[in-house]
C-alpha cells in the first residue's frame, strides 16, 4: 500500500495512469543482478514487458542486458543505455528491415526460429560483409503448466526449431559463410510458477546439447530465456520474487561445458510489482446480484484481465469501511472490459481511486486506444 503522503499525490493526477514505485524497482533489479551474478550468469531484461524509457534506463545501468523482439525495441534499449554486445533479438518474423538495423547496431545474438530466417539472415549479412553470430531457438516440447496464450515450448506453438530438425540444421548452418551459430536459445513460456518445469526444462538442455555434441557442435553460450512467475495474489508480501531459488535450480541441474556462459531473459519478475494502475471510481452500480464498480480505466489501458483472465489485486486507497463484494469494470462496451469479478475491497463510492496491482509487466506497453481513448500517462515515485 502506498504512504498516505504518496496517496495524496495520486489523488491529485488525472486518472488512469500507471504509476511506478521506483525504490521497488531498484531493489528487484539489484536483487536479480546479485543472485544471478553469484554463478556468473547475465540476464537480459525482455523489454516486451515494459519498454518505458525510465524504466529502461534504471535497469541498464543495474547491468541488465536486453532482450528484444522487433528493431524498434534494439533501438530503444540502445538509446536507454543498453550496450548492444548485451542485445539478444528473438521473434518468429524477423523482417529485412529489423535484420538490417540489427546487424548495423552489432548486437549479441540473433535467436532464430527457423531455417529460412537463418538463411535470410546469412544473405542480409553477406551483403554487408559482416558475420551475424546466431542462437538456435530450440523448441523443446516441454509443458510450462501456464495459460495456453503464454505458453510457447509445445512443439504446436508457432516458436523455434523441433529436435527432428536438428541434423538439418546444422549442416545448413556449416554451409553458411555469414553466419555462426554461437549459443541454443530455449523459452518455454511465462509466469511460470511451478519451479519443477524449471528443472524439466534444465533436463531437456542437457539432453539436446548432448544430441549437438553428437553433431560435431559445443557452443560458448546457453540462453533459457525467461517465464519465472510472480505473485499476482499478494504482491505485497512477494513484492520481490525468490531470485536466489530461481537460478540455484539452474545452478544444481543444468550441465555446462567449460567456460560455457549462461544466458537469462526475464520481463515480468523485474518490472511486474513496481507497477499499478491507478483509476477513478466513476460510479458504483448496485444490482440485485451483483454491485458494480464502474472505473474511468479500462481494458484499452491493461488488457491481461480482459485476455487471459489474469488476476490482479485491486485496492481502494481513498476507503477504509469494512470491504464488500465488487465486479470492478472499465467504461468500454464490451463486457470482456471487466478487472475482477466478486473482488473483495473496502466499501466504495464515486470519486474512490483504486490501485490495480502488479501492472508494470505487460501493462503500459500493451495499452490501446480502443475507442478512442487516450493512451495513459506514466508517473513515478521519486518524481511526483
Ligand atoms: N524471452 C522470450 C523469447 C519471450 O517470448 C518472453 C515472453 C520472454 C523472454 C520474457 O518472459 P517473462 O520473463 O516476462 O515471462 N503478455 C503476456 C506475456 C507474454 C510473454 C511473451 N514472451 C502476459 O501479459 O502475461
Amino acid at each position: 500500500m502506498p504512504s498516505k503522503a504518496i496517496i495524496e499525490k495520486l489523488k491529485k493526477i488525472q486518472t488512469p495512469f500507471y504509476f511506478y514505485d521506483i525504490e521497488l524497482l531498484k531493489k528487484t533489479a539489484q536483487t536479480a543482478i546479485n543472485e544471478a551474478e553469484k554463478f556468473g550468469y547475465t540476464i537480459h531484461y525482455a523489454l516486451k514487458a515494459n519498454s518505458n524509457h525510465k524504466i529502461l534506463k534504471i535497469l541498464s545501468a543495474a547491468g541488465f542486458g536486453a532482450d528484444c523482439v522487433s528493431a524498434n525495441e534494439i533501438v530503444r534499449a540502445t538509446e536507454c543505455g543498453f550496450n548492444p554486445k548485451h542485445i539478444a533479438y528473438a521473434g518468429v518474423g524477423k523482417t529485412d528491415k529489423e535484420i538490417n538495423t540489427a546487424l548495423d547496431s552489432g548486437i549479441f545474438t540473433f535467436n532464430c526460429e527457423s531455417l529460412p530466417e537463418i538463411e535470410n539472415i546469412n544473405s542480409i549479412a553477406a551483403k554487408k560483409s559482416k558475420i551475424a553470430d546466431i542462437a538456435i531457438r530450440i523448441n523443446p516440447n516441454v509443458d510450462a503448466h501456464t495459460h495456453e496464450y503464454v505458453t510457447t515450448g509445445l512443439e504446436e506453438n508457432k516458436f523455434g526449431i523441433s529436435e527432428w530438425q536438428f541434423n538439418e540444421v546444422v549442416e545448413k548452418i556449416k554451409s553458411l559463410d555469414s553466419v555462426k551459430l554461437i549459443s541454443l536459445h530455449f523459452h518455454i513460456g511465462s509466469q511460470i510458477t511451478d519451479m519443477k518445469v524449471f528443472e524439466t526444462l534444465c533436463a531437456r538442455v542437457n539432453e539436446i546439447q548432448k544430441i549437438f555434441e553428437t553433431l560435431g557442435i559445443k557452443l560458448p553460450h546457453l540462453n533459457v530465456g525467461g517465464g519465472l512467475g510472480i505473485d499476482y495474489k499478494n504482491p505485497d508480501a512477494n513484492s520481490i520474487i525468490d531470485f536466489k531459488s530461481y537460478f540455484e535450480i539452474f545452478n544444481k541441474n543444468l550441465n555446462l561445458y567449460d567456460g560455457q556462459k549462461l544466458h537469462f531473459e526475464l520481463g515480468r519478475s523485474i518490472v511486474a510489482q513496481c507497477g499499478s494502475l491507478i483509476t477513478q471510481v466513476t460510479y458504483v452500480k448496485n444490482g440485485r446480484q451483483k454491485n458494480f464498480v464502474i472505473t474511468d480505466g479500462g481494458m484499452n489501458d491493461l488488457i491481461r484481465p480482459a485476455l487471459y483472465r489474469a488476476y490482479h489485486k485491486i485496492k481502494n486507497l481513498t476507503s477504509s469501511k469494512p470491504e464488500k463484494i465488487y465486479d470492478i469494470v472499465g467504461p468500454i462496451c464490451e463486457s470482456s472490459d471487466c478487472f475482477a469479478k466478486n473482488e473483495m475491497i473496502n466499501e466504495t463510492q464515486r470519486g474512490d481511486i483504486l490501485a490495480i496491482c502488479s501492472a508494470g509487466a505487460y501493462g503500459e506497453v500493451m495499452a490501446s486506444q480502443y475507442n478512442l481513448r487516450e493512451l495513459p500517462k506514466a508517473y513515478y515515485s521519486d518524481e511526483i
